[in-house]
């Protein structure tokens, strides 16, 4: 073993670089002894391991065994003993190298999420024995997914095959061209034997063949990723403290850095607030904070925030979208398919999903990509998700911890991938509080209880549709409906709001655009006392309704009352048309102005196709599966909860 003192010493103490390297491949295909080889060679070791785990298995009457060394040094980190290496497994002249493990999918999945997986480069081990199997393709394509895209592939084994140039050249060929397929280039293909040595950090005397880089040149070849700190900040809400009169709000810097005096932006409630206070529990005060930190902050003002929103700065703030194109890889048991619901994860966020579509399912072997609707597991698709309430979030290529997601159902999780927003639009609404000097009173009533004691979620449920669509109609007999039921009902009707709260108000694009504004907050102060509040109002402009949907956050429940202008114009039960036709009505809807179609609704009801009891019984369905049900299971867990 190489031992030299003097430059141990230096490298404890100089500012050393480190790269994140994820190792993958399947355990039997020499893992374990590459990683053991790694550390030996690069006299990483700890002192007297190499020679304790010789001594054991000279006791046993065996050859030495690299995997046992791996092994040992594993599980001492597990027990924490070796605490101070914080992950850091073996040095090389030029950097430390931190390992992240990915034994198998559902790891690298977990890891995904919980950061690890940040990997910056990675190095896939293939056994020169058996080939490139389904597996390794598989594992390739999922570093593509994750946007790794460094990678070093080791053909181990060499030696069981006696050192086969042939057989290298084969294989190499044959992943390369793979790799190609999904457009990523393997930076290096590298004939190794984890168990002889060869080529780890010295050149193999038995495959002179060989002219490229040994795995430990390669690995110091590769470039460190922009470090998070100068992305964009992005500070996901982990809980909310209260301490006497202050609050504060914890979570972890996933990029960026944080300043006191800052001021931040919470998504997606849209709420801009100074940073009064960077809190800090063991160290003296810190007045800037960056990526990888777990902080406690306070803010100026006492506005409303909790779990699950991210702050960021105001110039460059995450999307706020109710849908997304993602990457997925999918090991649920169960067929994931369109209309299918799970738990959306993203950093510490967490929503409900729906399925809207599955554009493609790819066969990570062939690569050949099929027009399907399900998903089966162990494959990847590219499918389209649709959220409860508006999710701040970014493109991975923008953020690769924001921009990355898994997908949880009861408690498993069964997928994960990468979030792509090419073609959909940021939903932020402009114009962003500016109130200041507001503390927003905290009440002891809690959500939950409100929803016990009425046996329903409070919500909006946001009619939009064309002037006799049968917005009023609908919301007429949905109302006696659920009142009947002793559901807490109410509605906001355009013609009755326009009488008195908005009678300052015509129909101007600015003035429709303050009507919807003024409506939408009320209706999200309706949902929050518990109640279910319908609103029936045209609302032509996407923007909004938008803001409407962002004002009532999850409660929000858009449903697009359809029917073309020519049903509607032949209805005209005010005679409304016909006057405008006459050029009586200035800026009519569907005539002299716009309505722009709902994009993404949560529910169509087409009246041109349903009468009206049955568009109201399609809402009562949608309302006892998504305002009903879910207040059966929290009876349980609410019941006898101080209130
Ligand atoms: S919105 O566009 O601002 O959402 P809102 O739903 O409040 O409209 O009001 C629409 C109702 O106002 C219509 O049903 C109709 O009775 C009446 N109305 C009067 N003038 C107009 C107009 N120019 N365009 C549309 N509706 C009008």
């Amino acid at each position: 073993m190489k031992s030299n003192t003097a430059k141990k010493l230096d490298l404890a103490t100089a500012e050393r670089d480190q790269l994140k390297i994820v190792i993958v491949g399947h355990v039997d295909h020499g893992k374990s002894t590459l990683v053991g080889r790694l550390f030996h060679d690069t006299d990483s070791l700890p002192q007297g391991k190499y020679e304790q785990v010789k001594a054991a298995c000279e006791k046993r009457g065996m050859p030495f065994e690299w995997s046992f060394l791996t092994d040992a040094l594993q599980s001492e980190r597990d027990q924490g003993i070796t605490v101070d290496t914080t992950q850091i497994w073996f040095k090389t002249e030029k950097r430390d190298y931190v390992i992240i493990d990915a034994p198998g999918h559902k790891e690298f999945l977990k890891n995904m999420i919980s950061g690890a997986a940040n990997s910056e480069a990675a190095l896939l081990i293939i056994d020169a024995k058996e080939g490139v199997k389904e597996q390794s393709k598989r594992h390739g394509y999922l570093l593509h997914l994750l946007g790794v895209n460094q990678i070093a592939v080791a053909v181990n084994k060499m030696d069981l095959i006696g050192y086969d140039h042939k057989r290298f050249l084969e294989i190499e060929e044959e992943y390369r061209a793979y790799l190609k397929g999904i457009g990523v280039t393997p930076t290096f293909i590298i004939p190794i034997s984890g168990r002889e040595g060869d080529h780890i950090t010295d050149r193999s005397k038995n495959m002179p063949w060989y002219q490229g880089p040994t795995i430990v040149e390669a690995l110091d070849l590769f470039k460190p990723k922009p470090v998070l700190d100068e992305l964009p900040l992005r500070f996901p809400v982990q809980d909310v403290y209260k301490f006497d009169e202050r609050r504060i709000i914890v979570g972890r810097i996933e990029s960026g850095r944080l300043k006191v005096g800052d001021t931040i932006l919470f998504s997606p409630t849209n709420r801009a607030v100074k940073v009064a206070s960077i809190e800090n529990w063991h160290s003296p005060a810190q007045t800037e904070v960056s990526a990888g930190m777990s902080v406690g902050i306070t803010l100026e003002d006492q506005i409303f925030v909790e779990r699950g929103n991210i702050a960021s700065h105001i110039e460059n703030a995450p999307i706020l979208t109710n849908a997304f194109r993602a990457r997925l890889f999918w090991l649920g048991k169960n067929t994931l398919r369109v209309g299918s619901r799970y738990t959306l994860k993203i950093a510490n966020t967490e929503m409900q999903v729906e399925v809207k579509a599955v554009e493609k399912v790819i066969d990570t072997g062939s690569l050949a990509s099929a027009d399907s609707d399900q998903v089966e597991r162990n494959s990847v698709a590219e499918i389209v998700l649709r959220t409860r309430g508006v999710a701040a979030l970014d493109a991975f290529e923008n953020n690769s911890v924001t921009g990355r997601f898994v997908l949880v159902e009861n408690y498993h999780i069964v997928g994960g991938g990468i979030i792509d927003v090419e073609g959909f639009r940021d939903q932020r609404p402009a114009g962003r509080v500016k109130s200041t000097n507001i503390s927003e009173v905290d009440y002891t009533i809690r959500p939950e209880h409100r929803a016990v004691q009425n046996g329903h979620l409070g919500g909006v449920l946001w009619f939009s549709g064309l002037s006799g669509s049968g917005k009023s109609s609908i919301a007429k007999e949905l109302q006696r409906r659920l009142f009947d039921k002793g559901y807490h009902v109410y509605v906001l009707d355009g013609d009755n709001v326009r009488r008195g709260l908005n009678s300052d108000l015509g129909f101007t694009p600015a003035e429709r655009s303050e009507n919807i504004r003024r409506v939408g907050e009320v209706a999200a102060l309706f949902a929050d006392s518990g109640a279910i509040v319908i609103t029936a109002f045209i609302s032509p402009y996407k923007a909004d309704r938008q803001r409407a949907r962002v004002a009532a956050g999850d409660k929000f429940h858009g449903v697009y009352i359809k029917a073309d202008i020519k049903t509607c114009e032949a209805r005209d039960p005010k005679g409304l048309y016909k006057k405008a036709r006459k050029g009586e009505i200035a800026d009519f809807t569907g005539i002299s102005a716009p309505f722009e179609e709902p994009e993404n609704p949560d529910l169509v009801i087409d009246t041109a196709k349903s009468d009206i009891e049955q568009s109201v019984q399609a809402l009562v369905d949608y309302i006892e599966k998504n305002l009903v049900e879910p207040v059966k299971e929290m009876t349980l867990s609410y019941r006898g909860s101080e209130i």
